[in-house]
């Protein structure tokens, strides 16, 4: 029956908000060079908040834990966090030389905040892609420096023996890397050393196989499912994924507003509010003023956007047998349908559950 469905759909909305969701953000603005400061994370977190038709994106993934153009300050992305109880994944970045940096802005970060943080931290990774660098397809693809295996294990024990007896001790230790980097038995000991495991995964970049938006969720599946293959036991969370709204093709991959959508729906829509998720991402944060591709959906193809996500919430408003009274009170606090299309950034509502329970008349 209707009423019951809704109900244990209901039941299943609410029982999720335990699981993290939200974005990644780059310790610099789009043009990759602009430091960002307290008040440029604050206003990224506070948008990703009130994204029209998407809510609960409440959670941060950092590259850093370090202030840009300092040497070891902690990020103020931190504080920009507490302000806007945004969640965060910290990152110690561990490739190249500035670990000793990290491992300090992390104890000074840990010492500033201390129990501002308890309950902020979905959890802390070593690294972010480094064996992919470190291996051929990384090296074929340009890649800047890596690490190796090793190093990563050594590095995610120095971080567990700075958070013991802290604030964060009870927080997970984990690496972030693409799904080639999992399925690689040589990388077996990272494994053994994380509480959870971070997959990265872009069907788009996959230009060696039949990689159009049609394939796009059938790529990114395989890709999880082979990293949660290899992982075992542990926790498996995606760290990122996405498709660009604007850029170059890669073999059958097209960016565009669209496809970005679509992608959104197909892959984001069944993973949000199930498994831990960090969308790449609401704004570009790369080393041009022209990112290509850009990924960032509330730059400046968003217009487009939004028309596709408009389109599609018509499509999908509710109907009128779906009555208010048969979703539970505290699934309604949301602002009313709006009767034109919202200026502020908007994300598509065919995740079927959050249209029902956005826009009921
Ligand atoms: C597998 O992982 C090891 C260790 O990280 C690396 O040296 C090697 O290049 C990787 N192989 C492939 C095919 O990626």
């Amino acid at each position: 029956m209707r009423s019951s469905g809704l109900l244990a759909f209901a039941a299943s909305l609410a029982t999720s908000s335990a699981v993290y969701q939200g974005f990644n953000y780059g310790a610099t603005k789009s043009d990759g060079y602009t430091v960002r400061a307290q008040a440029d994370f604050e206003s990224l977190f506070s948008t990703a908040k009130s994204l029209v038709g998407a809510s609960g994106f409440t959670s941060a993934r950092l590259y850093t834990m370090i202030q840009g153009g300092t040497t070891n300050t902690p990020t103020s992305a931190i504080p920009a966090a507490i302000a806007q109880d945004t969640s965060l994944l910290l990152t110690l970045w561990a490739s190249g030389t500035t670990f000793t940096d990290e491992l300090a802005a992390l104890k000074s970060a840990i010492s500033t905040y201390g129990s501002q943080l308890s309950g902020k931290v979905a959890g802390i990774s070593v690294g972010s892609e480094d064996l992919y660098r470190n291996s051929p397809t990384g090296i074929a693809a340009g890649s800047t420096i890596g690490a190796d295996p090793a190093t990563i294990v050594d590095y995610i024990s120095q971080v567990r023996t700075a958070i013991a007896g802290t604030a964060l001790s009870s927080v997970g230790v984990g690496h972030v890397d693409t799904w080639t980097a999992w399925v690689n038995g040589s990388n077996d000991a990272v494994i053994s050393a994380c509480d959870w495991v971070g997959v990265d995964a872009y069907p788009y970049f996959q230009n060696t196989e039949t990689n159009g938006i049609d394939q796009g969720a059938s790529l990114f599946n395989e890709a999880f499912d082979n990293t949660k293959g290899a992982v075992g036991s542990k926790p498996v969370w995606i760290t990122e994924t996405g498709w660009p709204v604007t850029g170059k093709t890669e073999n059958l991959a097209i960016p565009s507003a669209d496809n970005a959508k679509t992608y959104w729906d197909q892959v984001g829509c069944p993973n949000f509010g199930v498994v831990n998720t960090w969308w790449y991402t609401l704004e570009d944060t790369d080393d041009s003023a022209t990112p290509n591709p850009s990924f960032g959906i509330a730059s400046a193809p968003v217009q487009v956007f939004h028309q596709a996500a408009w389109e599609d919430q018509e499509r999908t408003l509710p109907r009128p047998e779906v009555a208010q009274a048969q979703l539970p009170l505290d699934l309604l606090d949301q602002p009313p349908p709006l009767a034109q299309p919202p200026s502020r950034p908007m994300l598509p509502t065919s995740c079927l559950a959050r249209s029902l329970v956005l826009w009921v008349p």
